[in-house]
């Protein structure tokens, strides 16, 4: 198979040492089903477990690619369960699965592995394999709901299976990345899924898969709606769950527990968390100063520049490592979303020239927010950013260690678009919100909220819903809270901030 087309169908055959313990696990839970339906069966491993696992159970695979169903078919001849078997070869997007289960009688058991690839990673291959259309427009739908545009092809597929069933008792037993698990149950309980019970095995997908991604078993019952929560289990072969996450509100939470007994801390922030700044053109935008006081791009090109539009710079890696005095530097090209970038040929025509010279590199940028921009544009940008004191944090980290920044050298420090912050004018400020961000009770709510696994376990949403001022009364820190001074850009609108383009008005000029 050529490696485009392994990504594109997300071929990654589960070895049949895997197959077997995850169905020797649903038997364990009590399964005795009528019929096993594999919906993208490839070789057959789950279907061969499966006929040692449920004598009596017929067994029913579908799959896009010929080859693998011929395979598949011979493997279930091996196993001498031909008589109870059957294999189609069938485009999961086109199968009409609300007639495809409803035509299967008796206690259903729905295992499997479905393709792991993205929609975007589809497209960049300029493959075809994703949902029509029309089918996508409504999963777009669901997107909008879920907040997101790039998901799993494997997430629309549960998606897709859970609506064929109408609300009818069954079992879902398959193998996903860990966020797609959650992000699934996370739909299917906000819209009426009928998710009786769930839980989450976790696997070790570089041992079975050779792939670095947290994966799962996804294990859930359903045909009526049970508590928005499931259980999280360190492996298959684990007894005893470790934790419990659950939907609190409109978001998942890590550990619901926990979170019950917190979530008095939980409310609208009186500060505004800000992403750091974005430019989408890192080998252009960063710089580092040289031990003798020069300026060189990241590939040590040494350049001329004026010092105007140089700013030091801090990475996420910067602050999850502790690390406040920074070692890069930016060029800030705008001082507030929107403004004008003509005027830096007046006032700094050496850096007007370097920009230049790469405007390709800029005009190439892929995110759709630098359409219909000036040159060179920004976001994560405005009076804010350049605010004198700063409490950050990685976005990428799991650490959540919030740092105290101060200027250098009497400028204002810069973070990359992995980190968010707050602005303050003042340095005590800024340290007494580090402290109540640091304290044991804040780290423990966090604990509770955050999935550490995920991408970006720290997002402004998330920050935005820390009540500080409740938490230091509770950390001890009532009397520092009541002198803190609240300045312009600290203050919090009345609404959720989401990041970039949403938060980011211009400024009028
Ligand atoms: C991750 S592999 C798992 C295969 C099998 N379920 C297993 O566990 O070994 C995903 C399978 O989905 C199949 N697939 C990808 N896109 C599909 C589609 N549109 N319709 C049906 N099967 C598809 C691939 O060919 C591949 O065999």
């Amino acid at each position: 198979m050529r490696a485009s087309s392994k990504v594109e169908f997300g071929d990654f055959q589960t070895p049949i040492g895997l197959a077997r313990e995850v169905c020797e696990l649903v038997r364990r839970l009590g399964e005795n089903p009528d019929v096993v339906v594999e919906p993208t069966a490839g070789r057959g491993a789950f279907l061969v477990a499966a006929a040692n696992e449920f004598p009596n159970a017929a067994l029913r695979g579908w799959e896009i690619n010929n080859e693998y169903v011929t395979h598949a078919t011979i493997a279930l001849r091996a196993a001498d369960v031909s008589a109870r078997s059957s294999m189609t070869c069938q485009d999961f997007f086109t199968c009409d699965w609300e007639a495809v289960l409803a035509a299967q009688d008796g206690r259903l058991l729905i295992l499997g592995n479905p393709p792991w690839v993205t929609n975007s990673g589809v497209a960049a291959i300029n493959g075809t394999n994703l949902p029509t259309k029309e089918n996508f427009m409504g999963l777009r739908g669901i997107a909008a709901r879920t907040g997101k545009s790039n998901f799993d092809i494997s997430e629309w597929m549960l998606i897709r299976l859970l609506r064929g069933l109408r609300g009818r008792p069954a079992t879902l037993a398959m193998l996903c990345k860990t966020a797609t698990a959650r992000k699934f149950l996370r739909y299917a309980w906000q819209n009426d899924g009928r998710i009786a019970s769930a839980a989450l095995y976790r696997i070790d997908a570089a041992e079975h898969f050779d792939a670095s991604v947290d994966a799962c078993l996804l294990y859930l019952r359903t045909g009526f709606a049970g508590p928005q929560e499931a259980d999280i289990y360190p492996a298959i072969s684990v007894r005893e769950p470790v934790s419990r996450i659950g939907l609190a509100g409109e978001e998942l939470v890590a550990d619901i527990s926990a979170y019950r007994t917190l979530r008095h801390l939980e409310g609208l922030s009186p500060f505004r968390w800000r992403s750091g700044i974005k430019h989408d053109c890192a080998a252009i935008m960063e710089l580092v100063r040289t031990p003798d006081g020069d300026v060189e791009d990241t590939a040590g090109q040494r350049l001329d520049l004026e010092a105007d539009y140089i700013f030091p710079l801090l990475k996420c890696s910067d602050l999850a490592n502790g690390r406040t005095i920074a070692r890069r530097l930016v060029i800030v090209t705008q001082r507030f979303v929107g403004e004008d970038t003509g005027a830096i040929a007046d006032h700094a025509p050496r850096t007007w020239n370097y920009l230049q010279t790469h405007r390709d590199r800029f005009q190439a940028r892929k995110s759709s927010i630098y359409k219909g921009r000036v040159p060179f544009a920004l976001f994560g940008i405005g009076e804010y950013a350049f605010a004198p004191w700063k409490v950050a944090v990685s976005g990428l980290h799991r650490s959540g260690c919030f740092q105290v920044v101060g200027p250098m050298n009497g400028q204002p420090v810069f973070f990359d678009d992995a980190s968010y912050y707050l602005s303050f004018e003042r340095e005590g400020d800024a340290r007494l919100v580090a402290d109540i961000l640091n304290s044991p009770l804040c780290q423990r709510f966090l604990a509770a909220l955050v999935f550490p696994d995920s991408k970006r376990p720290f997002t402004v949403d998330l920050l935005q819903r820390l009540n500080l001022a409740v938490i230091a009364s509770e950390a001890g820190l009532g009397l520092r809270w009541q002198q803190l001074q609240r300045s312009s850009y600290t203050i919090t609108a009345n609404v959720p901030q989401t990041e970039f383009v949403m938060e980011e008005l211009p400024r009028p000029v």
